[in-house]
């Protein structure tokens, strides 16, 4: 079983300005909660018991959402509104959550890397903080993740989902070695790759399993040319050393959703929106008028 789990969240989300300007993009909202709300609850629901967030400058709002706030719980009891007061739930979660900072954002490798006291000598998930899995954080890769990891041996797993061809280019593209079910192993991975040159649709998902044996590739590789440690040029190089990388495809009807650019932000809140039980019906006629021009 993972038990631990390092959430990045220090990214400057630029893709989002000016709406990320002073408020993390993983803290705006996503129908009735924020988005890193529904990572810490799909990880929970995953048995995961401890998170540490790698957070940066302004992104202190993280923290104080998961904390308790004891002034607000009084104020919501006074007026008995035990609704709200329901809708808090979440801070009673039995996880341990965990804070540590990354100084320069120096890509996505050199933040998992601040967590390496952290995961010590165990297998750790490393799950995107602007990534929800599964409508209303729904999914269950991660445990099945988690399983794979442990049958296989392996040093790495990844979580992919199916692309359309023609869109290989925004992701990094995972190339299997045969497909068979839904895990299976990968020689390489390429970053974002024209349709012509990418050797599968298989986009990664924004959740990984690894062994602490990452620490020392992801030393090892060279920033990009923006200067970013690329997560992906540290699971090539387990690739290459002939480490065993697997891949476990989300589930048939299961998605992801990123947050982190405006179409598929605009996307996912309509849609979580749309399924709210309170207000999703009335949602979807406004919806339907505004589309039919009234
Ligand atoms: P993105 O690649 O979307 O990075 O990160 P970003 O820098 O936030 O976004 P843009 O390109 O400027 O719009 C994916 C995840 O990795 C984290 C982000 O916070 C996000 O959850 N991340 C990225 C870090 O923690 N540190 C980094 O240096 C880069």
């Amino acid at each position: 079983m993972i038990k631990s789990a390092i959430v990045p969240v220090a990214g400057h989300g630029t893709r989002l300005l000016p709406a990320t300007k002073s408020q993390p993009k993983e803290m705006l909202p996503v129908a009735r909660k924020p988005i890193v709300q529904y990572v810490v609850e799909e990880l929970v629901k995953n048995g995961i018991e401890q998170i540490l967030f790698v957070t940066g400058r302004s992104k202190t709002s993280i923290e104080n959402h998961f904390d308790h706030d004891p002034e607000l719980a009084r104020a919501l009891h006074a007026s008995n509104k035990h609704d709200l007061l329901s809708e808090l739930d979440f801070e009673e979660m039995r996880t341990h959550f965990f804070y540590t900072r990354q100084r320069l954002q120096k890509g996505l490798g050199d933040a998992i890397l601040c967590g390496e006291n952290f995961a010590g000598e165990d297998a750790f998930l490393v799950a995107l903080g602007d990534s929800i899995l599964g409508l209303n954080a729904s999914s269950r890769v991660v445990t099945r993740m988690a399983e794979i990891f442990e049958a296989k041996r392996a040093s790495c797993v990844i979580a992919v989902e199916e692309v359309p061809p023609e869109e290989t280019g925004h992701y990094g593209i995972v190339q299997p070695e045969h497909l068979d079910g839904d895990a299976f192993r990968v020689v390489d991975l390429i970053e974002k790759p024209a349709p012509e040159e990418a050797p599968s649709n298989l986009a990664i998902a924004g959740r990984y399993v690894f062994s602490p044996l990452i620490f020392d590739m992801i030393r090892r590789i060279q920033p990009d040319k923006r200067g970013e440690i690329q997560i992906t040029d540290a699971i090539r190089l387990l690739c290459e050393e002939g480490k065993r990388v697997m891949a476990v495809k989300l589930p048939p009807g299961e998605k992801r959703y990123d947050i982190g650019n405006f179409p598929s932000y605009f996307e996912t809140f309509v849609e979580f929106a749309l399924a709210d039980p309170v207000h999703g019906a009335a949602f979807r006629k406004v919806l339907e008028r505004l589309l039919a021009g009234q």
